[in-house]
């Protein structure tokens, strides 16, 4: 392939035939379930599939199969496992980190056909689901019930909760609700032989030997396809505040944090970070007015959630009044009501779109501690100067270097926003971004996972021992390597 030089496609993997095709035709009854690139030319249909969402990664797919049914998920596997036909599992295709679009030709087997909920425990919040439910509808439906989904981020309206559990998806409210690694009580998945892993609990408590199941979770579809999910989900909480707050200093936005937590305490519910770079960039590309008159240096989005209004807000308001008094709060303004809360949501929801809108984007999404969280940033930009990649015209790649990211978890994005893609830029991050990251023993990745983007990268984070222990899970589990071959492992 033209797009990755570096990359072999492995001669181990047959190349499909019209045969294979009418296997899978006659397995899952019908042309709606099949995108068919091999009898005919369906390169239109097909770029969806081949495309990631940052139109950085394209893979060569010449199939596509939507499964309706974990049988059918299991034929299709076992299928592709006996005449080594490699596969790429895709959810919705919103992640950010090439892992979710084939590499040259693997069968995409996408699970957006897999769309029904199973069942539902209005007492315990147990949920159960098959994987390929959008994440919004999820929620939606728990709405309904009063609860929530355990996880909320800004593809909620496209990515899938079986895409969610296989990029261990933290988002906006982690802080509060935790990961997929605590919520999720079972899974159903599939393993390439066509086994099916039946470990669909609905207990919260089950120590009965290895938790399997985890293995699934931030695994990114290279053991297994994840075809169902059983989680915990919390009550819907009546009161909900958000805060859009200015500050002048990293210093003052850790001493906020510092007084949401004691303050707010079991009602924060997200405690998010925006330099006014992202700002910026996202009142640019949506035109969209910012909350704020005056431009800070930082912002933070306070939400709160509990289930009574009137002390809820006595708390928010007690804690306002102490942060302004104490100037770490120089500006802020509280939602009055839902469409507030959804446009100062967007100022911080909105920068992924707005990252990209211009050309293109670099992204990094990193662990570090706290203290050293926005330093990344600043050296960052410096780097640029230095180097001449960055600048007002056309003439330079780089448009600006935005930080923003889940504050509450010591997650910072670091994007790069650029109006093209440029071998000379990447360079310029890589490995740089993951020195740094390693010097101060963070991660190389929080949230997004490793995927293509970051496969040669994975020894910043993990040692030897832990690579060699993870190559052993994918040998015993995916032997002849057809599950989403090409990516991290
Ligand atoms: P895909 O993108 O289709 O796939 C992602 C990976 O999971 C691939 O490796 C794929 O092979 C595998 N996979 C998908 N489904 C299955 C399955 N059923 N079984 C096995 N493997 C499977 N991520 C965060 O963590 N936090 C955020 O705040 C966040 N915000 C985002 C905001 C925007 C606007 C966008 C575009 C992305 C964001 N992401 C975020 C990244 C992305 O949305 C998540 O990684 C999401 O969980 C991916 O779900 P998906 O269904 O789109 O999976
Ligand atoms: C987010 O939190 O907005 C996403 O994880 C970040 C991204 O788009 O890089
Ligand atoms: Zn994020």
């Amino acid at each position: 392939s033209d797009s990755y030089p570096n990359i072999k496609r492995d001669s181990r993997f047959k190349e499909l035939s019209a045969e294979d095709v009418k296997y899978f035709k006659e397995l899952l009854g019908g042309e709606s379930a099949v995108v068919d690139g091999i009898n005919q030319d369906a390169s239109d249909d097909l770029e969806g599939f081949n495309a990631d969402w940052m139109r950085k990664y394209r893979g060569q797919a010449r199939l596509v199969l939507k499964p309706e049914s974990t049988e059918q998920v299991s034929k299709i596997l076992k299928y592709c496992n006996d005449n080594s036909l490699a596969v790429n599992p895709q959810g919705g295709n919103t992640g950010l980190v090439g892992g979710s679009v084939p590499v040259f030709d693997e069968i995409v087997v996408n699970l957006s056909r897999m769309n029904k909920v199973r069942s539902f425990d209005d007492v315990s919040g147990i949920f159960v689901a098959d994987a390929g439910v959008i994440l919004e509808t999820a929620d939606n439906y728990l709405a309904e019930r009063g609860y929530i989904f355990p996880l909320d981020l800004g593809a909620k309206g496209s990515c899938q909760i079986g895409g969610n559990v296989a990029t261990n998806a933290g988002g906006l409210r982690l802080l509060r609700y935790g990961s997929m690694h605590g919520n999720i009580l079972g899974l159903e998945a599939v393993l390439p032989d066509g086994t099916v892993v039946d470990d669909l609990s609905k207990l919260r408590k089950n120590n009965t030997g290895y938790d399997l199941k985890q293995l699934f979770i931030g695994g990114e579809g290279t053991i297994g396809v994840v075809t169902g999910i059983s989680i915990i989900c919390p009550q819907r909480s009546p009161a909900v505040n958000v805060a859009y707050l200015g500050l002048e200093s990293y210093e003052k936005v850790q001493s906020a944090f510092r007084q949401a937590k004691k303050q707010l305490s079991e009602i924060l519910s997200a405690f998010e970070l925006m330099d006014a770079q992202s700002q910026r960039l996202y009142q640019k590309a949506t035109g969209a007015k910012l909350p704020l008159e005056g431009e800070s240096p930082f912002y933070c989005l306070i939400e709160t959630s509990g289930s009574n209004a009137d002390h809820d807000s006595e708390k928010l308001n007690a804690f306002l009044e102490q942060v302004m008094g104490d100037e770490i709060v120089s500006d802020g303004v509280v939602a009055q009501d839902e469409t507030q809360i959804q446009s100062l949501w967007a100022c911080r929801e909105g920068i992924s779109e707005a990252s990209q809108h211009f050309g293109g984007v670099y992204k990094y999404d990193l662990s570090i501690p706290l203290p050293e969280l926005y330093n990344l940033v600043v050296e960052c930009r410096e780097h640029f100067e230095k180097n001449g990649l960055m600048g007002e015209t056309d003439d330079f790649p780089v448009l600006d270097v935005v930080g923003y990211g889940h504050m509450g978890d010591s997650n910072l994005h670091l994007n790069v926003a650029v109006r093209r893609y440029d071998k000379a830029v990447e360079k310029a991050l890589e490995p740089w971004v993951y020195e740094w990251v390693a010097k101060q023993s963070g991660s190389i990745s929080a949230e997004h996972g490793l995927g293509l983007a970051k496969k040669e990268f994975i020894g910043y984070s993990r040692s030897e021992t832990m690579i060699k222990l993870m190559k052993q899970i994918k040998d015993l589990y995916d032997p002849k390597g057809i599950m989403n071959p090409y990516k991290y492992i």
